[in-house]
């Protein structure tokens, strides 16, 4: 038995948290591509902090490794804005490309989040789910995050953050963030996390049961 769920979405819409509990309810693996993404905005910044070259952002989404994945400080905003900015080039993505589609084709269930999941690397997945939430409610929720550890930022440079990659994962040319045509859109604004989570769920319960 094969049967994928792809979810996308701008960041901190809840894609994480909602991905990660479809996993564990449905017992599937699950796989956050933006991970693969911030590994290699991390050794970009390693090698540069201003300039993002095509050529050798390739040759770093070559060499990373599983445990390139592991390091604790692959969420921080620096490496997010890093991730988006070498999520621009084509050769990264063509890398990454092969890894996520041998992932969502092993035996069992998988669960893939990221920005093109249902678009280019799951146009076949069984759910397709679109994670969304204004983004002075995804700029709040980070703000709350950033704050309860610690650090100190303004909301304004948050929400200008959000912005800022919002716009930059839309609007590139290759695999940009949007919804498939067939994906279930699940706008998190006003919804709790808890009511999130059973939304997703029971769409995908609907179409687990008649595969
Ligand atoms: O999901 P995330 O915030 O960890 O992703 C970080 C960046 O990686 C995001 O701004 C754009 C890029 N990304 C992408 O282009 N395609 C994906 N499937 C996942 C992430």
């Amino acid at each position: 038995m094969k049967f994928t769920v792809a979810i996308d979405g701008p960041a901190a819409a809840g894609k994480g948290t909602i991905s990660k509990a479809i996993a564990a309810n449905f017992k599937f693996a699950h796989l956050d591509t933006g991970l693969l993404y911030r590994g290699v905005g991390k050794k970009a910044l390693a090698y540069s902090r201003t300039s993002f070259y095509p050529e050798i952002s390739e040759q770093l989404a070559l060499e990373l490794t599983p445990e390139d994945l592991l390091s604790d400080d692959l969420r921080t905003d620096e490496v997010a804005q890093a991730a988006s900015k070498v999520a621009i080039i084509p050769e990264v993505r063509d890398v990454l490309f092969d890894f996520q589609r041998n992932f969502a084709n092993q035996e069992g269930g998988t669960v893939l989040d990221g920005r093109d999941i249902g678009t280019i690397i799951c146009p076949n997945a069984d759910v397709k789910l679109f994670i969304t939430a204004s983004a002075e409610v995804r700029a709040l929720r980070r703000f709350k995050e950033l704050t309860k550890n610690g650090h100190k930022v303004s909301l304004q440079d948050v929400l200008n953050d959000v912005l800022g990659r919002d716009a930059r994962d839309r609007e590139r040319t290759v695999s940009p963030l949007i919804a498939a045509e067939d994906a279930i859109i699940i706008d998190t604004s006003h919804l709790s996390i808890e009511l999130a989570i059973s939304t997703a769920i029971e769409a995908v319960t609907v179409k687990f049961k008649v595969k």
